[in-house]
């Protein structure tokens, strides 16, 4: 495999151009409709670019689960960074996050979708650590670690500590406020929201997320990465959910209400929305493949902040199949059952 001739960590390789890494159509993303400089429409966008390219050298990737090992390869192989600092704080995280990124970009390069020299390369520019010390002089941490508000303010406590203040910090939650966070690191100015969708490696889209204290140079830098690792940036204000799981989430639990209330089979449900609406998974599968522990902590977590939001409830065969440990596709079994990656038939 390829796997076996890729260098696992090495001295920096050279870099890419920037043109190298502009390689993704995007005729409807933020380059079209917003060609800098431009005035920008919407209120919660500042009103004038002025800024040529993120300006991030060398960054950190802090968390190397699910989402934190996408969002690292996608850095790495998208050529712009001289350097990535890859952290975890135990070595058995950062060996399983290391071994995740080997295998994903050894199924790019086996279908020709990234050569052995880049996949090289980007590896090269990695360094997988346990020491946070080694973030000091990076231009921009992301996070996604996960989702507990205490571990995430204790984080961005040392975090801000140990960086350089000019250090941007940038948090993936899904559902938690980036202005909490940002009052931790010392630096609210210098903290926004970069949203990753999963599989990292393939979700096209990332949600940026700015709070009354983002600076607005923070933001379009923010803004100018997300566009220069070949994704397209969305803007979005701190509130729950942001874009997609506002709208994603509720529906994943109205799915659930009509398994509940025996309105429709799971594999009807799927069938529909596949067919219905042209979404590429139905919701309950999606709901496996997403995880039920993270679609029930994001619902919970909004229910106990937002009491009076009736679109945040937890139905009843969720509840269920978090009690019974059934979490989808990482345990073999949630609305389907699962052999690995591979889905099988519904449970019910
Ligand atoms: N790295 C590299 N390659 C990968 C990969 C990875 N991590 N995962 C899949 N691939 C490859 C596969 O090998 C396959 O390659 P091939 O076409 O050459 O055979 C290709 O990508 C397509 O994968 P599949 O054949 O498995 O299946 P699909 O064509 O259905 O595509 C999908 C998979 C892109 C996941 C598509 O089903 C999809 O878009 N599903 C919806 C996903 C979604 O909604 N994500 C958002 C979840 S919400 C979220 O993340 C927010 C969070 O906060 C909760």
């Amino acid at each position: 495999m390829f796997a076996s001739k890729l260098i696992s960590n090495s001295t920096a390789a050279g870099r890419k151009s920037s043109a190298f890494v502009a390689t993704y159509d995007v005729a409807v993303g933020r380059n079209s409709y917003f060609s800098t400089p431009t005035t920008r429409r919407n209120s919660t966008t500042p009103t004038t670019t002025t800024i040529d390219s993120s300006g991030f050298d060398k960054i950190g990737c802090v968390g190397l689960g699910l989402m934190g090992h996408g969002i690292c390869q996608v850095a790495a192989t998208s050529g712009v960074h001289s350097k990535i600092i890859a952290f975890e704080q135990e070595q058995r995280f950062l060996d399983s996050g290391n071994d995740r990124i080997l295998k994903s970009i050894d199924k790019l390069v086996e279908k020709g979708k990234l050569t052995l020299d880049d996949a090289n390369d980007a590896m090269g520019r990695t360094e997988f650590t346990t020491d946070m010390d080694a973030l000091r002089d990076v231009d921009l941490v992301v996070e996604a670690v996960i989702e507990n508000i205490d571990l995430k303010k204790d984080l961005y406590t040392s975090l801000g500590e140990i960086c350089k203040p000019e250090t941007i910090f940038a948090s993936n939650t899904s559902s938690l406020s980036i202005g909490e966070m940002a009052a931790f690191s010392g630096r609210p100015d210098r903290f926004l929201g970069v949203h990753f969708f999963n599989p990292v490696q393939l979700m096209k889209v990332v949600e940026v997320i700015k709070t009354d204290d983002t600076d607005p140079i923070v933001l379009e830098k923010g803004l100018k990465w997300v566009e220069e690792i070949g994704k397209v940036s969305v803007l979005c204000g701190d509130t729950p959910g942001f874009i997609v799981n506002r709208i994603l989430v509720p529906m994943l639990m109205q799915s659930m209400s009509l398994i509940d209330r025996k309105d429709a089979s799971v594999k009807d449900i799927d069938v529909a929305m596949k067919l219905g609406c042209g979404h590429p998974m139905g919701p309950l599968h999606l709901a496996d493949y997403i995880g039920l522990d993270t679609c029930y902590f994001i619902v919970s977590g909004w229910m106990e902040k937002y009491p009076d939001e009736s679109d945040f409830f937890i139905p009843a065969c969720l509840q269920a199949n978090i009690e019974a440990g059934n979490l989808g596709r990482k345990t073999g079994k949630g609305f389907y059952h699962w052999e690995g990656e591979k889905r099988g038939d519904p449970v019910y």
